[in-house]
């Protein structure tokens, strides 16, 4: 079987790390191990994208150059992935010496087989946007506005790429492919905008006006424009072109899921994307597939450091932990749906569905354990009543994993709940506390807490992907091992002799902060 081969958007490095990119380093993360679960191997490629305007004018801003700017905050980057344990297999950042030669080498591969040509371009030109402005950016005087700040009229020379020419191809490309995208509406919007495709695509800046980026091979007075150079990291850093025996692109191409953002996605990854890897050579059945999320928000509103609608990830993890935030995240959005951020739903989502949920779960099985069998729990076969619980929990692992094939992880977080749920409801009404009181029904409780065990277990495997230190933390304290999803999904056996250990809590309730009264202290 193919690897899987998962990639995430890479982030401008104009500013620090916030949480919409953090949340989709995160749902990346989760299906890279969620796959590796299941027995798969996995490519999962992430990075930055360091090129380009908006970090050549932050740079200028710090008076430093663009390289020591983009350099700093990649770190920042890497730091924050660290912590929130983000597991690529692969950096991708746009400096780099290998990425830069395949670009080079697609743009001469390109204009060897006449998809690039060289024009002039006349036309008014926004100073402060720096950008050239069509007759969509005038008002309805028919003037541009304010916001476009000095506008003069401009002629200059160009490289094209013949996007115009590909229209055909793509617009019957998203006929025939309607899974070209996740989520389907997507598919819709698309395959709209393609439709409207006649213009070719600027893919040059000349120097005097932009110079951090990548050097056209044949013509040193222009770089690559962003989005040209940022695109082909998804196959330079996996291997395209490289000369290396060792190279493992045609095993890992096409790319399974591109994650990315709603806002992405039309033109960038929707129309500019396929295009390119059409006029490289790519077949149809090597065009990747688009997995595209949604916005968060903060209260409502766009987060948006001009406003100061801004979220601190690392304050946040300082306060709630990762396991905390990564379940929060996966658990409020919608795969494709808007959402938005709220302190009180995490705090209470993470209250009830993990600490009085699993936690509890893990709880009360090894306090029932230490209690009824302080010599040690032996291994017996089930109940009828057991087995039949631990029969529908296997229907749900197995709706878990549909739901994650289909990258729908909030459902596949459902499923699990369900289990918990399940179980602790069987706890209730098994009443073990009352059993225990019966001697000639020792094999009875046995036979339960050997299926809370399993149950817990089964359960925390689930988590794994999602918060993968809480996992391990149960197993550590269950001292057991997750249940294999590989292959066939079937319940592990039980050791012969079980002892327990007392739990430690694995998910603390959060204190009510402390509410601060300036006015006590005076
Ligand atoms: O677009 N909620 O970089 P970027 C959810 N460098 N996701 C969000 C978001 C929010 N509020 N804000 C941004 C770029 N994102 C390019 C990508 S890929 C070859 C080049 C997502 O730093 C956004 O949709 O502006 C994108 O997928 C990612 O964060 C990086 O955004
Ligand atoms: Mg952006």
């Amino acid at each position: 079987m193919k690897p899987y081969f998962i990639s995430t958007a890479i982030d401008y490095t104009n500013a620090l790390p916030h949480i919409g990119h953090t949340y989709e380093k995160i749902l990346a993360d989760v299906l890279a191990r969620y796959h590796r679960l299941r027995g798969r191997e996995v490519f999962f490629l992430t990075g930055v994208d360091q090129h380009g305007q908006k970090v050549q004018q932050a740079a200028e801003k710090q008076n430093i150059s663009p390289l020591a700017f983009t350099n700093t905050i990649s770190e920042a980057f890497v730091t924050l992935w660290k912590k929130l344990g983000i597991s690529y297999d692969a950096w991708a950042s746009t400096t780099n010496p290998v990425h830069k030669s395949v670009v080079q080498q697609v743009l001469s591969n390109l204009l060897k087989n006449g998809w690039l040509y060289k024009a002039s371009y006349k036309g008014y030109y926004s100073v402060r946007q720096e950008q050239f402005l069509t007759d969509k950016e005038r008002g309805e005087d028919g003037e541009f506005g304010a916001e476009w700040g000095e506008v003069v009229f401009l002629e200059e020379e160009n490289w094209y790429f013949r996007l115009s020419d590909c229209r055909a191809w793509l617009v019957s490309f998203l006929e025939k492919h309607p899974n070209f995208i996740t989520p389907s509406f997507r598919h819709r919007e698309l395959k709209n905008a393609a439709t409207k495709v006649n213009t070719d695509l600027c893919i040059s800046r000349p120097k005097s006006r932009l110079s951090w980026g990548i050097e056209f091979p044949f013509d040193s007075e222009f770089v690559v424009y962003v989005w040209f150079d940022a695109l082909i990291n998804y196959i330079s850093f996996a291997g395209y072109l490289s000369t290396n025996k060792e190279n493992s692109f045609s095993t890992l191409w096409p790319c399974n899921a591109h994650v990315i953002g709603k806002d992405i996605l039309i033109p960038a990854h929707g129309i500019y994307w396929p295009c390119m890897l059409h006029a490289m050579g790519f077949s149809d059945e090597e065009m990747p597939h688009l997995l595209v999320h949604g916005f968060w928000t903060l209260h409502g509103e766009k987060i948006s450091k001009t406003t100061g609608n801004v979220f601190d990830v690392t304050e946040a993890i300082n306060r709630f932990g990762v396991s905390a935030l990564r379940y929060y995240l996966m658990r409020d959005a919608v795969m494709g749906r808007d959402a938005d951020f709220c302190e009180e739903r995490l705090i209470s989502r993470y209250h009830s569905e993990l600490s009085n949920g699993l936690g509890n779960l893990l709880n009360r099985t090894l306090g029932m354990i230490c209690r009824y069998r302080p010599e040690g729990l032996l291994s017996i076969i089930l109940s009828e009543e057991c087995s039949t619980l631990l029969r529908d929990h296997m229907t749900l692992v197995e709706d878990y994993c549909k739901q994650m094939e289909a990258s729908n992880i909030q459902a596949a977080i459902e499923s699990m709940i369900e289990i918990i749920t399940r179980t602790n409801i069987f706890i209730d009404a098994t009443a073990p506390w009352q059993i225990a009181k019966h001697a000639d029904q020792a094999s009875r409780l046995s036979s339960i807490l050997i299926s809370l065990l399993q149950s817990t277990r089964i359960a925390a495997t689930l988590l794994m992907p999602i918060a993968p230190d809480a996992a391990h933390e149960i197993f550590q304290q269950l001292a057991l091992d997750p249940i294999s999803l590989e292959n066939h999904v079937s319940i592990p056996s039980f050791p012969e002799k079980y002892n327990a250990k007392t739990a430690i809590p694995v998910f603390p309730r959060f204190v009510e902060e402390k509410i601060i009264d300036p006015t006590e202290s005076r």
